[in-house]
């Protein structure tokens, strides 16, 4: 869970990846190289306006502010949106949203321009909150595909617990959904750094 105590643990956790990377070792990797993913889907497609599901305690969505013009970030736990909400008090190009991800999305959707979507918003156990589902992923992705126009980066992350934990969809579901929402002549499909990424082509 990405709730660093010191600017050390962070720093600590990508070099290991770094590491695991330069002895071609598989890993989970930490949160580091997990934004540096966000960061290399914005320069891929110029996104400027990020939207994460799964805000947790704020700790990506302030971090991905310094990267993007606009940051709209939702959580569904109360307790978590306040801390959230606490930790990106000082960042004005942060909008966090109380409630569940599948049911804002699609006015969210509808109001952005550029956006990559970093979907996160999944039951982790402890004191984390969940919707109608413990992984709401597919739902979300249709609800992207009203707007998709809208869109020019996806992030799913987690790829290593898809269709390992209770009520996930298993990998080639979000997969096939992916390709059948995002399709192959306008998107790129990836799997990097545990997560599902797809990104628009530039034409
Ligand atoms: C893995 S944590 C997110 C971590 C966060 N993205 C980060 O990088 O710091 C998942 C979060 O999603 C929230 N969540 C679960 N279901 C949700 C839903 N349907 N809509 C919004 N948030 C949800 C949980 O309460 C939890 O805080």
């Amino acid at each position: 869970m990405n709730d660093p105590k010191s600017i050390l643990e962070p720093i600590g956790g990508y070099l290991l990846d770094v590491v695991a990377k330069l002895r071609n070792r598989p890993f989970v990797p930490h949160s580091l190289t997990k934004l540096h993913n966000i960061k290399t889907c914005r320069d891929l497609t110029g996104a400027t306006t990020a939207i994460e599901i799964g805000s947790y305690k704020g700790v990506t969505a302030k971090r991905i502010s310094y990267l993007f013009e606009k940051v709209v970030s939702v959580e569904i736990d109360e307790a978590l949106y306040r801390q959230a909400s606490k930790r990106c008090a000082g960042r004005k190009n942060v909008e966090l949203l109380l409630g569940d991800g599948a049911k804002l999305l699609p006015e969210i959707a509808a109001r952005v321009r550029m956006a990559l979507i970093f979907l996160d918003g999944h039951f982790s156990g402890g004191i984390t909150g969940q919707g109608d589902e413990p992984e709401p992923v597919l739902k979300e992705l249709d609800l992207i595909h009203n707007n998709l126009d809208h869109f020019c980066a996806v992030i799913v992350d987690d790829f290593r617990l898809f269709g390992v934990e209770a009520g996930w969809p298993a990998k080639a579901q979000v997969m096939a959904k992916l390709e059948d929402v995002l399709p192959t002549r306008e998107w790129v499909h990836g799997v990097l750094n545990d997560q599902f990424i797809a990104v628009r082509k530039k034409h």
